[in-house]
């Protein structure tokens, strides 16, 4: 059985990931400090699920000695751990670094001096391009770096080193340059996670502030889509490796805050309450990137297996005051009822815990009825 190890992998991305290599007969060993709150839920519910196939170390990238072990016995690697808010990024310059520059050095000497024909997958970001506030379309992969805020700067070093590897080290490693990404498991914040906070938030009726005009644009991912991404990069390594792709939901999913916020009361069945404030520091205007196989031209058996991506509901026109369910009964009203309807199909959660609501209503959210588009959703899929 091929063995997958992935840092960070209690958290968001990371317990997606391993569902979705498992399911593919793969082991995943978790490496995980624990750090982010929600990860001992995420971790417990994934070895309720698959017992077998998964292995926990709890660790820290940030202390090298201890990875040599833990990264040799691998087939691959998928390195998400990070310290991920922009925010604390700021207040904390010095741990972002520790974490998330110097802790992917760690991890990548100890893969090459350990196992360095390992497939090593790293998740970046499109915070390396900076603000992206120009009009001139999604950025491509040759748009010039423009490090922001100290998140952007220690997730840029990372993505510059990852992709060097390949090149001055032999070493199979391919750079994912990640846009906005949602799904199940993730314990959104008002730092960082922004749909799952504003699905939280307006569901129990706590005020939302949003940081500049909300107007500002992402484009959103399925995390089960990048999951599948995730395996693609690594099973053709060959034709990845040295690469860099920029990944995101391309323009059937960009939606403004704004929008999304409308959505997500109309399928509540609450009116948002929200505040506006200044512009958070390295915000960006226009997070958008092509889609979820971008170059798919250059990577033609990538693309091809990946599929078509799952796609949020058709964009709908804003009122002019926010939005209700007054205003659009119709629409929301059915997605709720299948919100209402596939809640009862769903597996019981571990333990009885809110927060499985909010995960599952986040789904149902953003990629209703229909899965991937243009086909049926498969059965009890998430
Ligand atoms: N979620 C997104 O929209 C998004 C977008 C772009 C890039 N990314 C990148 O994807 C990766 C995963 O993000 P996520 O959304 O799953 O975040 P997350 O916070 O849910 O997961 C990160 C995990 O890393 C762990 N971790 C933090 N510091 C660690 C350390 N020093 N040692 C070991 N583990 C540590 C945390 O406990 C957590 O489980 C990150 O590298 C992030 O920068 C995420």
């Amino acid at each position: 059985m091929r063995r997958v190890l992935i840092t960070g992998g209690a958290g968001f991305l990371g317990v997606n990931a391993a569902v979705h290599m498992i399911e593919r007969g793969w082991h995943a060993t978790i490496l995980d400090n624990l750090s982010r709150a929600g990860t001992e839920r995420n971790l417990k519910w994934l070895i309720t699920q698959h017992p077998a196939r998964t292995t926990f170390i709890k660790e820290d990238v940030r202390n090298a000695p201890a990875l040599a072990e833990h990264v040799s016995d691998q087939d691959a690697i998928l390195h998400l751990a990070a310290q991920v808010a922009v925010t604390t990024s700021l207040t904390d310059p010095d741990t972002d670094f520790d974490i998330n520059a110097r802790g992917t050095l760690n991890v990548l000497e100890a893969v090459r001096k350990n196992n360095p024909e390992a497939a090593f997958v790293f998740a970046s970001t499109n915070k390396v391009y900076g603000k992206l506030d120009h009009k001139s379309g999604p950025c491509k992969e040759t748009q010039p770096l423009d490090f922001h805020s100290p998140y952007g700067c220690s997730k840029g070093t990372a993505d510059q080193y990852v992709r060097d590897y390949a090149r001055c080290f032999h070493m199979n490693t391919v750079v994912l340059r990640q846009s906005c990404i949602y799904g199940a498991h993730q314990y959104g914040t008002e730092d960082q996670g922004w749909v799952a906070h504003f699905v939280h938030s307006i569901l129990r009726g706590k005020p939302l502030t949003i940081y500049g005009d909300g107007k500002q644009v992402r484009d959103l991912l399925d995390a089960r889509d990048l999951s599948e991404l995730y395996e693609v990069a690594i099973e053709k390594i060959a034709i990845t490796r040295g690469e860099i792709y920029n990944v995101g939901g391309g323009e059937p999913n960009q939606r403004n805050l704004l929008e999304v916020i409308d959505q997500i009361g109309e399928l509540v069945n609450k009116k948002p309450q929200y505040t506006f404030s200044d512009w958070r520091e390295g915000d960006q205007r226009l997070g958008r990137v092509p889609g979820l196989t971008p170059r798919a031209g250059e990577v033609p058996a990538a693309a091809r297996q990946v599929g078509e991506q799952r796609r949020l509901p058709p964009r709908q026109r804003r009122h002019r005051h926010g939005c209700g369910p007054h205003h659009r009964t119709g629409d929301a009203g059915t997605l709720r009822g299948h919100v209402l309807d596939r809640a009862a199909d769903r597996p019981a959660p571990v333990e009885p815990c809110e927060v499985q609501d909010v995960e599952h209503l986040q789904h149902e959210v953003i990629a209703p009825a229909g899965g991937r588009h243009g086909q049926p959703a498969k059965s009890g899929e998430a």
